[in-house]
């Protein structure tokens, strides 16, 4: 029998969102109908809402989530009903071009629910990044639940679902830190600072956090920053060579998406040094760069998806350092949450006020 549960909704570009019934069909072949525990606001739920990755409106929001799988469908063996998990946006397919060339962490052709998830009325929803969890129940593909040990706070561990991953895996996984590394980090929120976290256990020695806001600084420190720029008030190329020895940083982290920030962090590398662009910009946003300067510096240009993960690899080795206390996962948690808060927690996220406010149900 469908389902008939709550959860939140962006139905038009800009509109506030809106906590609405929304029906959930049993899983079919190869889908897992997953009871929500917990979800956290990332910026790209912002994002959708804004109509910044696309038009297919209205979208149910939501993918950062842990929780309980309640049902699975025919031919689901990966995943148990009881299992406790972690939702991904990355069900790797085994055949596309990629993971026929052994790289399943681009895989082309990601499992999502091949049913709808809908209003009353039957209007078939799009699920944020193919999954959909500021509802109370909802349904993926099976490949989406990743089993994780469930002696783990689900606020904490859910964030792994996206930002936190994306971070750790933007300076670990695409940026290569390796110890004695020096790296930059600019834009501190929750995905800047996991990608501080992941280049501390990487063993980088050097670990420079940039934001506009103060408190986003202080906030970085905790997270293993050894020195922080303001870039409202300092020149962040000038600041981050200065800490360097004057070259630059072996391994620049974009977590904002802005051409500005892209250029500071082109210019703050040192020589052959690496670039990974794991903030999204929305689709107006542009940047133009001497090619003399492309050649010159040599090194690499990389964009970071999900921070490059396989969830069945990386989930479970950070919940396991999390839980050893090498990786702070409760310090991203500023505020347990209830779905009707989501869009109060977008204006706190604009305000600065948060690195994550997780919906806790
Ligand atoms: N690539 C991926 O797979 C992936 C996954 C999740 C999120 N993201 C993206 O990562 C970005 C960050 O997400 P978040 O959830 O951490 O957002 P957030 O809003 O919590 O953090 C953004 C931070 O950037 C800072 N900032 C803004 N302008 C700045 C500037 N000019 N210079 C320096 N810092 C500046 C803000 O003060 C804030 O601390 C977003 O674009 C989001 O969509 C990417
Ligand atoms: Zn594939
Ligand atoms: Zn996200």
């Amino acid at each position: 029998m469908p389902q008939t549960v709550k959860g939140i909704i962006a139905r038009e570009r800009g509109a506030d969102v809106e906590l609405v019934d929304i029906v959930v069909p049993d899983p079919g072949p190869g889908e897992a109908v997953v009871q929500v525990q917990s979800c956290g606001v990332c910026h790209t739920d912002l994002h959708y809402r804004e109509g910044g990755i696309n038009d297919e409106f209205p979208f149910l929001l939501g993918h950062e989530a842990a929780g309980v799988v309640e049902a699975v469908g025919e031919g689901v063996t990966e995943v148990a009903p009881g299992d406790f998990v972690i939702l991904n946006w990355r069900a790797v397919c085994g055949q596309c071009r990629a993971c026929a060339k052994g790289k399943p962490w681009y895989c082309f052709n990601t499992h999502n629910a091949t049913q709808k998830m809908t209003l009353t009325d039957g209007t078939e929803l799009t699920p944020a990044l193919g999954i959909g969890a500021f509802i109370e129940k909802t349904l993926v593909a099976a490949g989406q639940c990743t089993k994780v040990d469930p002696d783990a706070d689900a606020a904490a561990v859910g964030l792994l679902g996206c930002g936190v991953m994306a971070g750790f895996g933007a300076a670990v996984n695409t940026g290569g830190v390796c110890r004695g590394d020096s790296v930059a980090v600019i834009g501190c929120g929750g995905v800047g600072n996991a990608a501080i976290a992941g280049a501390v256990v990487a063993g980088a020695t050097t670990v420079i956090a940039v934001d506009v806001d103060d408190r986003k600084l202080e906030g970085a420190k905790a997270f293993g920053a050894t020195h922080t720029v303001n870039g409202s008030s300092e020149d962040v190329v000038e600041r981050i060579r200065e800490l360097t020895g004057g070259f630059g940083a072996d391994v620049v982290v974009e977590a904002v998406g802005r051409p500005e920030t892209y250029e500071q962090a082109f210019y703050a590398r040192d020589l052959a040094g690496t670039v990974v662009l794991v903030g999204v910009p929305t689709p107006d946003k542009q940047v133009t760069l001497p090619m003399i300067e492309i050649f010159g510096r040599g090194g690499a240009l990389k964009s970071s998806w999900y921070g490059d993960c396989l969830p069945s690899r990386d989930f479970p080795m950070l919940v396991d350092l999390y839980r050893q206390g090498r990786f702070d996962l409760d310090a991203f948690v500023s505020e347990r949450i209830g779905l009707g808060d989501v869009e109060e927690a977008f204006d706190k996220m604009e305000r600065g006020e948060v690195l994550r406010s997780v919906v806790v149900l």
